[in-house]
């Protein structure tokens, strides 16, 4: 039916953002950098006087210096995790099938025991893992539905697994308590995303994640750790129309997501990798701290808090150009399909972008990106490099600036469009088209984004010797987590807001931040009438 209309496209944002009914989860992790101020007003409070006087300016290259200096420590200390790193134990390949699971990117996962596989929509935008299960309404599960799948996707059954357990209401990571009658009692959970009506609700267990290692003498051991899931009973919106039919792999800082518990276990260090292929066929590692000689750029504070992978850029350059007062910042998301750039940063990019392109301009009614393309195939068509600048002159060059995946209907001429979207929030959001080509580590032990050209395939460049990136953790005493954190308790975040709409979004100085997926659908009918619907 898709076909006969036309080439659909879907447009699919995931963020970390306040919503009404999203209580299961605000949690917020307390990753406090020994270095942060955070570390620094909990060590006055026990009155380490000597510690504090030697504590270093933040941002000064005294600060730098003593960062670096205690990462090489760790390198030589050697002890933590169990492991170096982890992958799904069905290899950590990541898929993308464009279109027909709206440009998000899965991979395959197994639960329970006996083992059940389920293909998870890989989402840095959120918390939680959820699979659909004892349905009440869930989207189809068949290959046949979707043309692009080899095998059926499946359905969690909790009494068929013998490792499963529910989540009592007093868990400390039991979000809704307040809907609880006693701490025994299974704990609900519901999850509301940006998207209108799009939900997933049921009840939370414990159950095991089968991973695998390469281990240090090659043969792949395997191993299993215990997570928290959603069993979703019921999903709404978005998800009975065909995103993420089997699930979502929430990758978010949240205490409840699956890189929260491997840290916590000592499974695995603090931090994990996705690498997008630019093939459609990229990787997950979990514990993955990256190269030493990758960019990176710290992640920002929400309110004092790490509950978004946030960074801040200096500029966005077009060309040679780096754009004057376009600092902004801007969420990580491998949950979303294009990108979107606060108004005012947006205009000048695109200004620019046009001024630099060398093809005629078009306009492709009602599409939420302005600045499209027809340049004839006898051009050669000039396309202006676009990269992100931070501080320290660490850059993030987009390997794909411009989106051309029109059918165009002739040979004659091409298509293209920039694929970026103005937002009234005030952050911006990177979404997978631009992430694609690296190896993006989200460091949530040092509180940094880094990242580093990969061609997403070549385990071999994993191990090899530049890989001294891996780092163990701090000793137990200097990872602080502080008393009287200002963390909103999930219930009274939720009823601060408003009714969940796109508008909430821009709330997100305001408020801890929520999982928010915000769906558009970006219909292309005929050559070049487009119909862009955000619901
Ligand atoms: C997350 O875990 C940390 C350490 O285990 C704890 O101090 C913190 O309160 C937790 N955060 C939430 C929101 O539960
Ligand atoms: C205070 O800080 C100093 C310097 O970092 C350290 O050597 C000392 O052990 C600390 N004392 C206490 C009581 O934590
Ligand atoms: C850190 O210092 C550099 C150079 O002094 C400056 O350009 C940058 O904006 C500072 N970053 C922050 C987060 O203050
Ligand atoms: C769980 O099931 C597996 C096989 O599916 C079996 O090997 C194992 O012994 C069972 N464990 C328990 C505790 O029943
Ligand atoms: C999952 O189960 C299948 C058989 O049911 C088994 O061959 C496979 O090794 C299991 N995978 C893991 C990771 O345990
Ligand atoms: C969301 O649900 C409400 C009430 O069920 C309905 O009125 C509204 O049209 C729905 N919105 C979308 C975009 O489906
Ligand atoms: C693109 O340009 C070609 C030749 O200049 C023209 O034939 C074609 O109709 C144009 N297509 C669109 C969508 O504007
Ligand atoms: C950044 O790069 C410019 C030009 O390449 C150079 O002049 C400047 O010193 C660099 N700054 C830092 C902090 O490395
Ligand atoms: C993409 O796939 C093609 C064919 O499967 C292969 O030749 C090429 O090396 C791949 N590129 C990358 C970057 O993996």
């Amino acid at each position: 039916m898709f076909m006969a209309i036309g080439l659909l496209l879907w447009l699919l944002l995931a963020k970390g953002l306040t919503s009404e009914g999203s209580l299961g989860v605000t949690f917020s992790s307390r990753l406090v950098h020994s270095f942060s101020e955070e570390a620094k007003v909990h060590l006055a409070s026990r009155g380490n006087g000597s510690a504090l006087q030697s504590w270093p300016e933040r941002n000064s290259s005294e600060y730098l210096r003593l960062l670096l200096r205690s990462d090489v420590t760790r390198q030589r200390m050697r002890l933590g995790s169990q492991y170096e790193t982890l992958y799904p134990s069905e290899g950590g390949q990541t898929f993308s099938f464009g279109n027909v699971l709206y440009w998000l990117h899965y991979a395959w996962i197994d639960i329970g025991t006996p083992n059940v596989s389920f293909l998870v929509a890989l989402d840095a935008g959120s918390d939680m893992l959820w699979v659909p299960c004892d349905c009440i309404e869930c989207a189809s599960l068949s290959a046949g539905n979707y043309n692009v799948l080899d095998r059926d996707m499946n359905l969690y059954t909790p009494s068929l697994s013998n490792t499963s357990r529910h989540l009592p209401c007093g868990h400390k990571l039991c979000g809704e308590q307040s809907s609880c009658k006693g701490p025994k009692d299974p704990c609900p959970y519901s999850v509301q995303y940006a998207s209108d009506n799009t939900t997933s609700s049921g009840f939370l267990f414990e159950d095991k994640l089968h991973l695998a290692s390469d281990g240090r003498h090659t043969e792949q051991n395997s191993v299993q750790a215990s997570i928290i899931l959603g069993c979703g009973r019921k999903q709404t919106g978005e998800y009975l129309e065909g995103a993420s039919p089997d699930g979502v792999l929430g990758l978010g800082p949240g205490n409840i997501s699956v890189p929260s518990l491997l840290a916590k276990a000592g499974l695995t260090q603090n931090s994990f990798s996705i690498c997008l292929g630019e093939n459609e066929s990229g990787r997950i590692i979990f514990g993955d701290q990256g190269y030493v000689t990758q960019h990176s750029t710290p992640f920002l504070p929400i309110n004092g808090e790490f509950t978004a992978y946030m960074v801040g850029a200096e500029s966005f350059c077009v060309g040679n150009l780096c754009l004057k007062e376009t600092r902004f910042q801007l969420l990580i998301d491998s949950g979303s399909s294009f990108t979107f750039l606060p108004n005012e940063v947006y205009q000048k990019v695109v200004l620019e972008f046009d001024k630099q392109v060398s093809a005629t301009r078009i306009i492709l009614s009602q599409t939420s990106w302005d600045y499209c393309y027809n340049a004839s195939s006898q051009e050669l068509i000039n396309i202006p490099p676009l990269k992100l600048a931070f501080s320290r002159n660490q850059t993030l060059l987009f390997q794909n600036p411009i989106f051309t995946g029109f059918a165009s209907p002739e040979k004659e001429y091409t298509l293209f469009c920039l694929p970026i979207a103005p937002t009234d929030y005030e952050y911006a959001t990177i979404g997978q088209n631009y992430l694609m080509g690296y190896r993006m580590v989200f460091d949530r032990e040092n509180l940094r984004f880094g990242w580093s050209r990969w061609n997403c395939q070549d385990k071999a460049s994993l191990a090899s010797p530049s890989n001294g990136g891996s780092p163990n953790p701090l000793p137990a005493n200097q990872q602080q987590s502080v008393p009287n954190a200002r963390a909103v308790p999930p219930a009274i975040a939720g009823h601060a807001s408003a009714k969940p709409s796109a508008a909430t979004a821009g709330l997100i100085s305001k408020h801890s931040l929520v999982s928010m997926l915000l769906i558009c659908h970006l219909w292309l009918l005929s050559c070049c009438e487009v119909y862009l619907i955000c619901v």
